[in-house]
Parts: structure tokens; C-alpha cells; sequence
């Protein structure tokens, strides 16, 4: 970086050499940048009160048919301890908002029992809408009242990936039920208009430090409709429409694919509709053939 660099806004590297990062323990943290969103666990303590636990190593794990997060914790966290004696918790996701990110980095500080990082925690706890899942002070903690979504999590014991006694617990979150403010159910069932303002965690750094932003406005661009297969987007659509009841096979959409745009989904809600009153849950050729036989006949 010359001189003049260090008053640029943004530090333009890309004719610089690439050099090695010391390989550091907490890599991802310690010699690399990785930012991502966080969760804040909630889970019962022993003492039966709902403790907040931030974790930026939460993914997406099982993703098609089977929906489950991977969480990688720390060794005996409260969270980790909870998790193994209830076998539940559910991950709360807030929103930017810089005076509420101050008290997560305190509920992120290793060492303290739920009842003393509590008396400083931001949030307003709620039961959980789902009837047998109200706090219950063993099992079913709360959620975050001003979280935008809430994954419902219980521990598949079943999947243990590795359990050493040295590197971080890993648990396999199989989702039971994913919980959303109005609006952003109701994004998401019309078509995607805006998206949640999520902080990001770029992490602990410098033993000091624990650095977050907040992401400018999204953008979309549209998929490449001249690459792949015809039916790839009619595809997509279908199968998530009334995914519990009815889905839809590959050849089947690529008899669709004549339909034009505009009218894919309407023409889709249709179909749907038909074969839930004829009983049928898999639509195939045999079946948009007959319902164009009758359309024509
Ligand atoms: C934003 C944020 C993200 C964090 N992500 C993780 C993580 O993924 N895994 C982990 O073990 N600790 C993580 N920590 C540190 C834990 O929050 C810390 O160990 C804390 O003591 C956990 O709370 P608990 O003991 O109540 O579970 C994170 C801290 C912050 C502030």
C-alpha cells in the first residue's frame, strides 16, 4: 500500500502480489476475513432461565428435502451445555441496530452464567408462538421478540460429527419450524421485494476487538435466461409453491416452458389447484397431457 493509499476511502489491491497468511489458531478469524450473519441462541440454563448465546457459526447445513443448521461451539458454552441436556433451542436473527449490537458483544463474552450476562441483555424474551413450544423453564426456552425470524431447532443426536475433546462442539439443528414477522412471510410468499437489513459478524480480531456492519442496499439481477435448461426457472417456481403437496417432475415443466412468463405462476397455482382435487401429488407428463386434452377437447 503506497503512501497515498491511506487516505483513499477503500484500499485498491488488485495489482498487488499475494502473500501467505500465517496460519493462526481461530483461522477463519485470526488469518483470514470471513463475515457472515450470527444467530443468538436461546436455550433453558440449568437454573431454568432463557440464555442468549451470539454465534456467527451457524449454517445452513441439510438444505433439499431434509432443513437442518450446523453449529460449532465452543466447548462447554452455555449454550453447548443446554443444547446436550434439553436437546432444543431455537435461533433468533435480529436486525441492524448499532445500540443492540453493543449488549450482543457482551452476551458473546465467554465465562459467565446466564443469570449475569442476562441482566444486561437488549432484547424482550417472548414465548414462542407454537403451542407446545411456550417456555417452560426445563426444555423450550424463549424467543427474541424483535427477532425478523426464528428457527425452532431440536438437536439431531443421531448425526454426532466429531467429538474430540479439543476442537468445537459441532451439532447437526434439525429444523422443526421456521417463525417469521408478517411481512417478511408475506415477502416471501409474493415475490422478493426487499430483504431484512442483517448484521454481519466479521468477527474477533486483535484479542481486543469484535468487528460487525451493516450492508448497504440489496440488489437483484436476473438469472441468465439463455443459459441451461428451458424449464430450470418453471422448475424452480413449481416445486415450491405447495412443496407438502404437490411437486412437480423436470419433463413435466419443460412441456410448460411455451407459457409465457407473466403467466407461469398463475398457470402453476392452477395446476396445483387441479391436482389436489384429483388426488395427484406428483405432476408428470401423463398428467399436463390429460389437462391439456381437456383444455383443447
Ligand atoms: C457476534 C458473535 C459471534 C460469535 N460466534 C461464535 C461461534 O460461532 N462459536 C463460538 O463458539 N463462539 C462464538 N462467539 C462467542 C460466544 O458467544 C461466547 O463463547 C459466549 O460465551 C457464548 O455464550 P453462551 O456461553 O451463553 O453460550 C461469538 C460471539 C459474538 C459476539
Amino acid at each position: 500500500m503506497g503512501f497515498f493509499d491511506l487516505f483513499r476511502r477503500h484500499p485498491n489491491t488488485i495489482n498487488e502480489r499475494l502473500v501467505e497468511s500465517p496460519m493462526r489458531d481461530n483461522w477463519y478469524q485470526a488469518s483470514a476475513y470471513w463475515p457472515s450473519p450470527f444467530a443468538l441462541i436461546t436455550t433453558v440454563s440449568d437454573d431454568g432461565q432463557t440464555n442468549i448465546g451470539p454465534y456467527q457459526l451457524t449454517f445452513p447445513f441439510e438444505v433439499i428435502t431434509g432443513r437442518s443448521f450446523i453449529v460449532c461451539s465452543r466447548q462447554n458454552s452455555n449454550t453447548d451445555r443446554h443444547i446436550k441436556r434439553a436437546k432444543v433451542c431455537a435461533l433468533n436473527y435480529v436486525e441492524f441496530d448499532k445500540s443492540r449490537i453493543k449488549k450482543i458483544v457482551r452476551l458473546g463474552y465467554p465465562g459467565q452464567t446466564t443469570a449475569e450476562k442476562m441482566v444486561d441483555n437488549p432484547y424482550t424474551l417472548i414465548d414462542s408462538p407454537t403451542p407446545d413450544r411456550k417456555f417452560d423453564g426445563k426444555r423450550f426456552p424463549h424467543i427474541i421478540k424483535e427477532a425478523f425470524q426464528v428457527f425452532e431447532c431440536v438437536w439431531d443426536e443421531s448425526q454426532p460429527i466429531r467429538d474430540d475433546g479439543k476442537t468445537p462442539e459441532y451439532f447437526v439443528l434439525r429444523i422443526e419450524r421456521i417463525l417469521m414477522k408478517e411481512t417478511w412471510a408475506q415477502n416471501l410468499a409474493d415475490g422478493v421485494k426487499r430483504l431484512p437489513k442483517v448484521p454481519l459478524a466479521y468477527g474477533f480480531r486483535d484479542a481486543s476487538k469484535f468487528w460487525f456492519a451493516a450492508h448497504k442496499k440489496p440488489f437483484w439481477l436476473p438469472i441468465p435466461t439463455d443459459k441451461g435448461p428451458q424449464e430450470e426457472a418453471i422448475l424452480y417456481e413449481a416445486n415450491r409453491l405447495d412443496p407438502d403437496n404437490v411437486q412437480f417432475t423436470r419433463d413435466a415443466c419443460k412441456k410448460l416452458t411455451g407459457i409465457p412468463k407473466p403467466f407461469v405462476k398463475t398457470a402453476l397455482k392452477g395446476i396445483i389447484k387441479r391436482a389436489k382435487e384429483d388426488g395427484i401429488s406428483l405432476v408428470d407428463v401423463d398428467y399436463i397431457d390429460k389437462l391439456n386434452a381437456e383444455r383443447d377437447g
